[in-house]
């Protein structure tokens, strides 16, 4: 009876594991069907089979580059990759509908929130509908407040003072002409402040020996592995993987494991010890979220959107200073008469709103070199953009700012030149229309950092550029950026730094 019973038990589990396996083949099968019915890989046309071909890069150093060829070509500023299943457009009507007039037909999507959906979670950054509009508010909120930005503005301060200023002077202080990478020393800066304002943590990672932050390794790991997902032209690809954990999965599951392990230590801490006096984002936000794995999920979106954008804003903008040293000239001319000639200390908030000049010249910089150098959405609903393109339901939608920044029918003839002045009428700043310029996304989805992030670049800026002279050690040649989610040069950005004489 016993025997019989066993014999019946593993009868059934043999034929569960058969119908499960037949299951999960048959499900596979019919995505791939469906996923290559919808993106066409044996598709023809000239650029899939450049993009298919790699023969872009007999041409160009970035796909990026190329892609602004092709949309400066195209009559409508619109572009299709159909082996990827992607429209991708530079037009600005185009832009302004996606992001504001039909805004709820182009959501994030479940692509994209999949693909970060490990290590962002329900973060701001991954979400749309109810919980994106939540945090939306609640962070919009807290950002608006006079008390919050005047933190962040201490804790930029307090890291240019103490470390970015010291560090700068000792490698100058050599005269040997060694060469630091500035591209590191930026992303060591923004992630020590991105860190103490989300988190109230510091990391240390510009203290003078240049330690190894076990946080910012993981971040950077758990951030790479992510987007290299977004790469696979089969998503399946990346899933398989990480069903069985193997390889770059295996390494992005242990990278987010530890940045868990640390967020959670510093969300039990401060439960532990109080919060109500501290002033981090998390603090605030833990007087009104219970749920501490939310409470994670919402600070690490932070974490990465604050991070990598201002350290390749600011790489670009020393690289482009290096070029134009009459650009240079202008901007201590200005600071020379706003702080006044001798003033040793570091601008105050109401003298950097009065830097016209500099305010212009990091807006041209991040028109040639927008740190987030496309964004995409996915399409609901059938669809026509303003351009007449027709979008089918699930296309994945891209606007691309790097594009945009360099197309004559919006800059005009000029548009490849670095010109801060095309920003100033009178000696006054004057913004663009947002959706001509998507540097920090625009409409109802916005870059709700946009100001700290313009505080933190001008005072890090003007720090350096009045008591620095700093010289690129390498040919000037169109950079070639690492694939990401934000730009990064391949190679650093390499200067040798002077204590200015003159
Ligand atoms: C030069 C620096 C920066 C640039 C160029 C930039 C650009 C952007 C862009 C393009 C987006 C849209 C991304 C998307 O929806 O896929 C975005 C969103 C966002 N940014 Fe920034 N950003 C910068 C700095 C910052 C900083 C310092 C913070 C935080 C303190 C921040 C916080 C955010 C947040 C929370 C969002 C999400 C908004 C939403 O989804 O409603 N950003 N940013």
């Amino acid at each position: 009876m016993v025997f019989e019973a066993s014999f019946f038990l593993q009868n059934l589990e043999a034929k569960f594991c058969f119908f499960f396996f037949s299951f999960t083949l048959t499900f596979l099968f019919f995505s791939l069907l469906l996923f290559i019915l919808r993106v066409k890989p044996w598709c023809n046309c000239h650029v899939c089979q450049g993009f298919l071909k790699s023969t872009w890069s007999l041409e160009y150093r970035n796909l990026c580059d190329w892609y602004t060829h092709l949309l400066r070509k195209s009559p409508t500023g619109t572009v299709h990759v159909h082996v990827l299943g992607n429209t991708i457009t530079a037009n600005p009507q185009n832009v302004e509908y996606m992001l504001k007039t039909n805004f709820h037909n182009y959501p994030k999507g479940k692509p994209f929130s999949v693909i970060l959906g490990d290590l962002l979670g329900k973060g701001i950054f991954n979400v749309d509908g109810k919980s994106w509009k939540f945090q939306r508010k609640m962070a919009s909120l807290e950002l608006g407040s006079v008390s919050i930005r005047s933190y962040a503005f201490d804790v930029v301060s307090s890291e240019i003072r103490n470390r970015l200023m010291p560090l700068l002077s000792s490698v100058a202080a050599k005269k040997d002409n060694t060469a630091l990478d500035l591209q590191d020393v930026f992303r060591r800066f923004s992630f020590d402040t991105i860190c103490k304002f989300s988190f109230g943590l510091d990391p240390g990672c510009l203290k003078l020996s240049l330690p190894i932050s076990e946080l910012a390794v993981a971040f950077d790991v758990a951030s790479r592995l992510s987007a290299e997902r977004a790469m696979n032209v089969l998503p399946l690809i990346w899933k398989v993987k990480r069903l069985l954990n193997i390889g770059s999965e295996k390494k992005l599951k242990e990278a987010i494991r530890l940045v868990n392990v640390l967020s959670n230590e510093v969300i039990r801490h401060k439960r532990e010890n109080g919060f109500s006096t501290h002033k981090d984002l998390l603090s605030r936000f833990m007087g009104s979220i219970d749920d501490d794995l939310y409470l994670r999920d919402i600070v690490i979106s932070f974490l990465l959107a604050g991070r990598d954008t201002v350290a390749s804003a600011m790489t670009s903008f020393f690289m482009l200073l290096a070029e134009h040293p009459e650009v240079v000239s202008n901007i201590r001319q200005e600071s020379d008469r706003v702080m006044r000639l001798t003033e040793k200390s570091l601008p105050s908030f109401d003298q950097l709103r009065d830097m016209h000049y500099l305010n212009a010249a990091l807006h041209e910089s991040m028109r040639l070199y927008p740190p987030v150098q496309f964004d995409s959405k996915f399409c609901q609903e059938d669809d026509v953009l303003p351009d007449g393109t027709f979008v089918r339901k699930g296309t994945r939608v891209t606007y691309h700012p790097y594009a945009m920044g360099r197309m004559e029918k919006i800059w005009g003839p000029d548009c490849l030149e670095f010109k801060p002045e095309r920003w100033l009428e009178n000696g006054v700043f004057r913004p663009k229309c947002p959706f001509k310029y998507p540097v920090f996304q625009a409409g109802l989805r916005v870059c709700l950092g946009k100001e700290l992030a313009l505080v933190e670049m001008k005072s890090v800026a003007l720090s350096l550029i009045r008591r620095f002279d700093m010289e690129v050690s390498r040919p000037s040649q169109t950079p070639q950026f690492a694939p990401g989610l934000t730009a990064t040069m391949r190679g650093g950005l390499p200067v040798v730094v002077r204590e200015r004489t003159d």
